[in-house]
């Protein structure tokens, strides 16, 4: 494996008609360890976790750079090479259940799916296998849910469902967008826990795609914070949140800072359209402390022990 690392991203820039939606974006994870990405809806957070699991391709995209999943190299992979690795090596929990379930399949289906083709498992196998999972995923009466179609079970549930599919092959990196944001307040943090439980009871890496950087700092090592299709400050999570670096982060946990009922006011400004970014610093029109060289010159990332941030006046 490339140094310990199970996922590394190397100066990947994604495409999509020509506009960068992820711009020379640099990350590693070492096994064993969790990673939170964050950043407002449209920072490319979601991009990221598709091209880690190879589901980004030419023409809808085109990909420079590259992207490792242990020593296998996912960018320009094969569907020979990637097939093996996806469900088996690693899994992913989309945001909304009901959307990545397919209507048509039971839940014994669905989970009977990646045993077979991964573990070669029989019908017999697959279905004891089936029902320790969704034990395991705190679903009770497994047996009887087997036979259940996604629309017969809550939202919660169908979560809980794609969690123990994520999860079927024991994959060493599990890849969470969103996890709990289609779900009632109530049992978010239920299903956050879960994951996390199953993640570490498998020893297994995981990147969770959040929006809230307090919630980050409970769950995962290290924290990436994406603003426009590149990442603008990465470091260990308390680090993180405890002395944010970067103007933008340290605007995202003034948003996040509650007093009662009343939210402070989220950062003024909105992200420049993807087509018409500038051409220093991508937070500059929305930032306090901009200067010249701000407006003019990208700012590159500066590494400072294990963090790092991308700014001129950090
Ligand atoms: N299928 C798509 N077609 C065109 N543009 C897309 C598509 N998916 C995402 N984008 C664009 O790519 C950028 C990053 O999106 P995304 O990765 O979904 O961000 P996030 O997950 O952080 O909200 C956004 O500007 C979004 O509009
Ligand atoms: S580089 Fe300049 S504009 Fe960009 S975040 Fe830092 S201070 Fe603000
Ligand atoms: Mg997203």
């Amino acid at each position: 494996m490339t140094g310990g690392d199970i996922f590394r991203a190397e100066h990947l820039t994604v495409r999509r008609r020509g506009v960068a939606v992820l711009d020379d974006v640099s990350l590693r994870l070492p096994a064993g360890r969790t990673l939170a990405l964050i950043g407002e809806s449209g920072a490319g957070k979601s991009t990221l976790a598709y091209a880690a699991m190879g589901l980004l391709r030419p023409p809808e995209v085109s990909l420079e750079g590259g992207i490792r999943i242990g020593d296998t190299e996912i960018v320009g992979a094969s569907e020979r090479t990637l097939q093996p690795l996806r469900g088996a090596r690693m899994g992913m929990i989309f945001q909304d259940a009901s959307a990545a379930l397919n209507p048509c399949f039971t839940v014994l289906t669905h989970l009977a799916e990646p045993l077979r083709r991964h573990r070669g498992l029989g019908r017999a196998a697959c279905r004891e296998r089936a029902i320790e999972l969704l034990a395991s995923v705190g679903i009770a009466e497994p047996a009887s849910r087997l036979s259940a179609y996604p629309h017969e079970l809550s939202g919660g549930m169908q979560q809980r469902v794609m969690i123990a599919i994520a999860l079927a092959c024991e994959p060493r990196l599990l890849i969470a967008d969103e996890p709990t944001s289609a779900l009632d307040v109530t049992i978010q943090a239920q299903i956050m826990v879960l994951v996390l439980e199953r993640v570490r009871a498998l020893g297994a890496s995981a990147i969770f795609v959040l929006h809230d950087l307090a919630l980050a700092t409970q769950v995962a090592d290290r924290v990436a914070v994406m603003y426009a299709g590149q990442i603008v400050e990465e470091g260990p999570a308390r680090a993180v949140m405890n002395a944010p670096k970067h103007p933008y982060t340290r605007g995202l946990r003034a948003s996040a800072i509650e007093f009662g009922a009343r939210r402070l006011a989220p950062i003024a400004g909105v992200v420049p359209a993807l087509s018409a970014m500038p051409p220093g610093c991508r937070f500059a029109p929305r930032c306090a402390s901009a200067s010249a060289r701000c407006r003019a010159e990208r700012p590159p990332p500066t590494v400072d022990g294990d963090a790092r941030v991308a700014c001129w006046h950090p």
